[in-house]
Order: structure tokens, then C-alpha cells, then sequence
């Protein structure tokens, strides 16, 4: 019992051939190959991984061992180390990127990259930029934000906006067609009260939008009418009434709700630079009468009546989903089950992904559970995914409120970011080094890019410590930690030496970069894995793997923008550029 089954096996979307400029992706499909071929069917999931110490080469496949063992309980005698080398008899002969493969006597199949293949691999990128891996091209839709009308937009919704947009850019990146929706909760029988407060308070809403400042606290009020005055309920009503049969009026009151909300979090969006497009819940008003009469023409046998409601048992299911409740008005699981259907059936997704706290997992896993009963999509070559993230908390590792206890708002906490921000670069005198445009910008940078990194760099999955001392800081996996590495390359192209030269042509001109210096070297193949760490995130949607990537990028180029020099220093006080700042010529 308990938790709704999750979708049975991840989708296997990459082709050979689409690996690419990724040297760990095509290690693997080499590996599973030769493993396949010397011991068929065996079904052993491949161990490969990279190799901690460099004197055990750059890749290390240690699957000798389990084919060793599963062998043995199939009653045939085999060392683990004549295991790995039946596996290296089944590679190529020459694999251009690597070097050596060494089988060790206990089994391990150490990997040794060859270094004119990295060499050749870092001209390519400083002549030709960064090519990732090209991969079929996959519709995907990913639901993300999705604050509610009238609610304020909280915490949870910033993680979702900040981890979505990332996937976004991500799938983006990669040449996806990608469908960036807010599914708002725009819909309900709170509608109807929300309304009648607004008739109330602002009577003139139709010729002037309304300053509603505070919609947490016009919301609240008119619940307390909502609970407190019968007649104003009754009222409340007959608006859910009128607009669910499309009232001008009505339609339009609740039009002026929904833009008063917009707009509050439309600032959110500018100052995030996130584009999201509004498919809300109020866009599937029709289309939940039609899934409703889709279920009971095609699937009668799921739908089970319930005190007056119609509720179902998805497959490995406990807890029902409500599809009409006692006085036919729709839920939450309706609409999510009608988005669904609209996703995978109209708008024909290869992948649908929902970025949304993990309290809501169970809801989700069912809703996905009656989509595969229901058959609306094939869980084989189709991913539809919860993309689930923790709670937001306070230095007191609480839920993250105000000092006095109230709910945060959006925009007081990221203009606290701004303002912490400005104090900053103050402090590091950066206000008399740069223009007010300049300075403008920076701060901007700083505020918004360490709240989105803070956010990125945390296992999603787990609750977060919200911080500004924290992700101010200059040093560990902080933003300004990669916005230091990223000024400092700056500074050298603003160098007089660098700035007249043409650098395409200069690559093309120098022979092959000798990447001598261990430091160099290092930071080359960092930049070589960028593609892996993008096959990687692009399965496990877990973007601190991005992080950690690029953090260890900056900490080994602040390594060698130390121990190397860019600019040459030549007798003569003459300098030229050496790009590739080997040691030869410090
Ligand atoms: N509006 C919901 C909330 O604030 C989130 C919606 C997530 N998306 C979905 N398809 N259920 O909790």
C-alpha cells in the first residue's frame, strides 16, 4: 500500500550517435556493447565511472565483478579479472579518444584518455565554441511556477520558478521544443466570494484596474465575510454560478482578480527573466465536462460513486482521486487529470514534467497512474515526471517566515537581495571603479543570480536553508564565487594585447595547444565534460549536478589563472598573448 507506483523505467532517449562531443557517453555504449557481446543477456547494469586517482587512468569499469558473481550463481566459474578481460577482447582495437586500457589482475578496467585526442577536442572548442550533444529532437512541456490567483506567490513558488526556467534553458539548450506553461490556479468556487468582495471594495473595477497592494489580505477578508455573513455567501454562490456560465460581468470581475494577481508576479518574472506562458486551470473548464463524459463512455469500470461523489482507484492506488464532487462541481485532480490528457493527446508531449513541491507527490504519482490506465500515454518512449523539490526554511531551519511570523513576500525578499547586494560592492569599492550602468547591472548579477544559485546548488529534493549571508559570501559554491572567475577572464580580454587581437584566427594559427602545465591541463578537461554533465542532468533533472560542474570548473580556473600567465611578458617590456599559458611560457 501506501505510495502510487512511479513511472516503471527512465526512458532511454539517446542514441549512439547522438553522444556526441560527450567522451563518458560514448565510453558507456562502447562498455555496454563489449559486455553485451562477451556475456549476452546476462543483464548486468554497467558499472563506469570516472576514476579518483589519476594514476588508475581517467575512467575506471568495474562491472567485472558483479558479471563475475551472477555467473557463479548460474554455476559457471569465472575470475573477475578473466571476466574484464573477455569484456576488453570485445572492444574496438583503437578508440580514438582513448589512450591505454589496463586490466588489472582483481578485475578493475582502468581507462587512460589520450591527450592529443583532449588537445585536438580543446582547439576545436576555442576555434568552433561550445557544441553539445544533438539529440532527436523531443517536445517537451514543462509545468512550472504555477501560483495561485489572489494567493500571494510564496516561496515554494520561487524554487519552482527558479528550477523550472533552469530546466527550461536546459532542454533549450539542447535543441528541444519546449513549452514553458504556468498552470495558475485561476479556477474555483473561491471565485465567487473573491468577486463579491471586489463589487464591495472597489465598485468602479470596471473603469480603473484596482490598487489592490495587498491580495493576501483581500483575500482574507472577504473568506472572513465568506464564513461570517450569509448573505454575502449567498451572493458568493450565485457568482460561482454565472461565471461558470460565462456572465460578462462576472467574467470580468473575475478577469480584473486574475490581472491584479498577474501583475504582482509579472514584476517577480522581469526581474528573475523568466518567460512563462499562463494555460492555467480556467483553460481547462470545458475540457473537465468532456473528460468527465470521456471516462464514463470509455472507461466506465474506474469510476466508483462515493457519498454522491465520483471518485477512482488508479492502478496501485490507495487514496482515490475526487473527478466530481456530491454537488457536481470539479477538483483539483480533475483539472490536473484534463491537463493531462490535453498534454499527451492535443499538444502530442514526449515529455510532460511538473515542477512542484514534494508535497505533492502523492496527488501527482495518481494523476500519471490514472493517465497510464487510462492509456493516454506509453510510459516506454514517453516521460512524464514530478519534478519534486523541499521546503524553504529560515536560519532557524523553520519553515521560513517573517521575524514577525508572516508569510514572505516575493518581492520584499528580493529586493532585500538587491539591497544586500548594493552594500557589497560598496564595500568592495566597486561604485568609483564602475558607471552607475555598470554598477546597476552588477548588483542585479549578484542579487538575482545568488538567489537562483543558491537555490540550483542544493539538492532539490531536500529542504533549504535560505540565507543572503550565505549565498553573499565569495568563497565555496556561491555565485559570486563563479561571477569572480568569470570577471577575472573578463579583465583579460579588456587587456590593450588581447583586445586588438583576433583570437579565432590566432587559435587557428598556433599549432596544437601543448596543455603542458598539470594546471592547464586540468582545467581542459573540465571544459571537455561539459557534455557529459549535460546527458547527466538531462536524465536526473537534478541541477546541482550542473552545479557542482561549473563550480569545479571556476576553483580550477582560479587555480590556473595562478599558476599560469595568460599574457606574456617578453624582453623589451614587448607582451604578446599566449592563450594557452603553458608553463613554457611563464
Ligand atoms: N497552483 C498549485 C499550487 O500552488 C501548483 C500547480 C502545479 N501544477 C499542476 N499541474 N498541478 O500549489
Amino acid at each position: 500500500g501506501g505510495a502510487p507506483p512511479k513511472q516503471a523505467k527512465k526512458v532511454d532517449y539517446v542514441t549512439v550517435e547522438d553522444y556526441g562531443s560527450s567522451i563518458f557517453g560514448r565510453l558507456q555504449s562502447l562498455f555496454k556493447k563489449a559486455i553485451e557481446d562477451a556475456f549476452p543477456g546476462l543483464d548486468v547494469p554497467l558499472l563506469l565511472a570516472e576514476t579518483p586517482n589519476p594514476q588508475f587512468g581517467d575512467y575506471q569499469c568495474n562491472s567485472a565483478m558483479p558479471i563475475a558473481a551472477k555467473l557463479k550463481a548460474n554455476k559457471i566459474n569465472k575470475r573477475p579479472g578473466d571476466v574484464a578481460k573477455e569484456i576488453q577482447a570485445k572492444l574496438p582495437t583503437k578508440i580514438d579518444f582513448v589512450e591505454k586500457i589496463d586490466v588489472m589482475p582483481a578485475g578493475f578496467i582502468n581507462i587512460f584518455l589520450n591527450t592529443d585526442y583532449l588537445r585536438r577536442q580543446i582547439s576545436l572548442l576555442a576555434s568552433e565554441g561550445v557544441k553539445l550533444p544533438k539529440l532527436t529532437r523531443k517536445r517537451v512541456l514543462v509545468d512550472f511556477s504555477s501560483p495561485n490567483i489572489a494567493k500571494e506567490m510564496h516561496v515554494g513558488h520561487l524554487r519552482s520558478t527558479i528550477i523550472g526556467d533552469s530546466i527550461c534553458r536546459l532542454f533549450e539548450a539542447v535543441g528541444f521544443d519546449v513549452l514553458r506553461v504556468n498552470h495558475i490556479g485561476d479556477w474555483g468556487t473561491q471565485f465567487g466570494m473573491l468577486i463579491a468582495h471586489l463589487y464591495d471594495r472597489f465598485p468602479d473595477f470596471l473603469k480603473k484596474l484596482p490598487d489592490i497592494s495587498d491580495l493576501q489580505a483581500f483575500y482574507k477578508e472577504s473568506k472572513k465575510r465568506f464564513d461570517e455573513d450569509e448573505q454575502f455567501k449567498k451572493r458568493a454562490y450565485e457568482y460561482v454560478v454565472k461565471l461558470q456560465s460565462h456572465d460578462g460581468d462576472i467574467v470580468k470581475a473575475w478577469n480584473t482578480i486574475c490581472d491584479v494577481s498577474k501583475k504582482y508576479n509579472q514584476i517577480v518574472y522581469n526581474y528573475l527573466d523568466i518567460k512563462i506562458k499562463d494555460v492555467g486551470e480556467s483553460f481547462y473548464q470545458d475540457k473537465m465536462i468532456e473528460l468527465v463524459k470521456w471516462v464514463k463512455t470509455n472507461k466506465p469500470d474506474m469510476l466508483r460513486e462515493e457519498d454522491g461523489r465520483q471518485i477512482m482507484f488508479p492502478t496501485g492506488c490507495d487514496i482515490p482521486l475526487t473527478v466530481v464532487k456530491s454537488d457536481g462541481g470539479f477538483t483539483y485532480d480533475t483539472s490536473d487529470l484534463a491537463a493531462l490528457k490535453y498534454r499527451m493527446l492535443e499538444e502530442k508531449c514526449d515529455w510532460n514534467i511538473y515542477v512542484v513541491d514534494s508535497g505533492q507527490s502523492l496527488h501527482l504519482e495518481t494523476v500519471y497512474a490514472a493517465g497510464r490506465d487510462f492509456g493516454w500515454y506509453d510510459e516506454s518512449i514517453q516521460r512524464v515526471e514530478h519534478v519534486a523539490f523541499g521546503l524553504v526554511l529560515g536560519d532557524d531551519k523553520k519553515k521560513f517566515k517573517t521575524r514577525s511570523g508572516e508569510t514572505v513576500r516575493l518581492l520584499d525578499l528580493l529586493s532585500e537581495g538587491v539591497k544586500r547586494a548594493t552594500e557589497k560592492l560598496i564595500e568592495k569599492g566597486r561604485e568609483t571603479a564602475m558607471s552607475e550602468e555598470q554598477l546597476v547591472a552588477a548588483r542585479d548579477a549578484v542579487a538575482f543570480g545568488c538567489v537562483k544559485y543558491a537555490d540550483l546548488s542544493h539538492t532539490r529534493t531536500q529542504d533549504y536553508v535560505f540565507s543572503f549571508d550565505r549565498m553573499l559570501e565569495d568563497r565555496g559554491n556561491t555565485a559570486v564565487y563563479l561571477l569572480y572567475a568569470y570577471t577575472r577572464i573578463q579583465s583579460i580580454f579588456e587587456k590593450d594585447e588581447v583586445k586588438n587581437v583576433d583570437l579565432v584566427k590566432y587559435i587557428a594559427s598556433t599549432p596544437t595547444l601543448p596543455l603542458d602545465h598539470p594546471g592547464e591541463f586540468k582545467l581542459a578537461k573540465q571544459l571537455l565534460k561539459l557534455s557529459d554533465c549535460v546527458l547527466l542532468v538531462l536524465d536526473s533533472l537534478m541541477l546541482h549536478q550542473m552545479c557542482d560542474y561549473v563550480y569545479q570548473l571556476a576553483t580550477l580556473f582560479h587555480d590556473f589563472y595562478n599558476e599560469c600567465y595568460v599574457i606574456e611578458n617578453k624582453e623589451g617590456g614587448i607582451k604578446t598573448i599566449c592563450p594557452y599559458a603553458s608553463s613554457r611560457f611563464v
